[in-house]
């Protein structure tokens, strides 16, 4: 027998490349200069240089009562070890979005990506769409958030798909042909430090979402690295951690959340990302108070940063250590005349739209995201 382990691995490589497989990296080739990283649980610096980051990702449509009640206390008046006012990523869907809040929000230095026009709440939606919806879900919400929240599309960098469901390939095409940067549904159980997609990805893939399996160039994932709930279950968004149990303490979930962020410090200190939806809020009375107690005890560590998604993109890039750690957030300010915009949705249900430019005819939607 000369069939050796040798040229099995040469048969399995040969395959993948017909099937247009992602090779597997090599991080003497896949380096940062070529805009390339490897997935790996190893970060750019030692990790007494390693600023931990931690990113708050909000993904509801930016309505008055959120912003006034939940987002703004909990995030306005807080600043980072380096002086600066802290970020944070704001995903947004179109649907029951104010686009003057969005506005703001990016004048005040937070970032806005694109959470999809529609907002499909069933997974098999996500599971299943093609290259070209998934282009107008994400593409025509960029340019929606651009036009009437009257920010830069360039500003728009990166994705987070509801119910955390890639559709594969497609999906991660769509991105790159619609400009975007980055994505931020994928789960994943290890810490890894966010990777592009030139090679093949080792994250496990089990949220019922197809994972990406072929070469995207540039194209960089921020894992969403599993939180762990109360009774030892893993889960992806804060909300989903409160899934099986509601009734603690704000104390008791500052301490779990305190917790959650120390275990990544004191491990690899891999970027975090703390999804927090609004059922957050409905369904754990004490989230609020538990949150933001949990905010305020983290900002006494001068190790731990609230940043925007794109600026721990901007780091894996361009690593400054933690000693010269800024910060940084950008600002847009373009201008925004507020209009209200009586309109049917394609359901022919009325909506008020807050835009920051004259009304448009039609409810902007798939497909017409200029409201033709
Ligand atoms: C993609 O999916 C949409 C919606 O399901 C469908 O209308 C369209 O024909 C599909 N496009 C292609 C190229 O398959
Ligand atoms: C949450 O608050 C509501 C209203 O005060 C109350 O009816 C409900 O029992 C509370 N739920 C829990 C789990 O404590």
């Amino acid at each position: 027998m000369k069939f050796s382990i040798l040229s099995l691995v040469l048969l399995i490589g040969i395959f993948n490349k017909i099937r247009g497989d992602a090779e597997v990296c090599d991080d003497s080739v896949c380096t940062i200069d070529n805009n390339c990283r490897c997935a790996s649980v190893n970060g750019p610096l030692a990790l007494e240089d390693t600023p931990q980051l931690v990113v708050l990702a909000f993904v509801d449509a930016a309505t008055q009562d959120l912003y006034k009640n939940v987002w703004g206390p909990l995030v306005e008046p807080r600043k980072n070890p380096d002086g600066e006012f802290i970020s944070a990523t704001f995903y947004l869907p179109h649907e029951y979005t104010d686009y003057q809040i969005v506005h703001d929000l990016a004048v005040f230095g937070f970032e806005i990506a694109a959470h999809s026009v529609t907002n499909n709440p069933h997974q098999e939606y996500w599971r299943n769409a093609n290259e070209s919806l998934l282009e107008s879900e994400f593409g025509d919400q960029k340019k929606i958030i651009a036009k009437f929240a009257n920010i830069p599309e360039s500003a728009v960098k990166g994705t987070l798909v509801p119910q955390l469901v890639l559709a594969g390939d497609s999906s991660i095409t769509a991105f790159v042909k619609q400009g975007f940067v980055y994505d931020n549904s994928w789960t994943s159980k290890t810490s890894l430090y966010p990777y592009t997609l030139d090679y093949a990805s080792d994250q496990n893939c089990d949220t019922g979402s197809n994972c990406p399996k072929e070469s995207h160039p540039g194209f960089w994932i921020a894992p969403i690295i599993d939180l762990i709930a109360g009774d030892g279950d893993v889960c992806a968004t804060i909300a989903a951690c409160f899934r099986d149990s509601n009734t603690q303490t704000a104390q008791e979930i500052s301490d779990w959340l305190v917790n959650q962020i120390q275990t990544v410090k004191n491990s690899n200190r891999a970027p975090l990302t703390l999804i927090i939806e609004d059922n957050l809020f409905k369904s754990v009375n004490e989230s609020w108070a538990g949150l933001n107690d949990a905010l305020d005890r983290i900002q006494e560590d001068k190790e731990i940063f609230l940043v925007s998604q794109s600026r721990v993109i901007e780091w894996m890039k361009n690593p400054t250590p933690l000693s010269e750690f800024k910060t940084a957030a950008e600002t847009v300010d373009t201008g925004c005349v507020k209009n209200t915009c009586a309109l049917k949705n394609p359901s022919g249900d009325e909506r008020y739209m807050v835009s920051c430019v004259p009304c448009p005819q039609n409810y902007p939607w798939l497909g017409n995201p200029e409201g033709q």
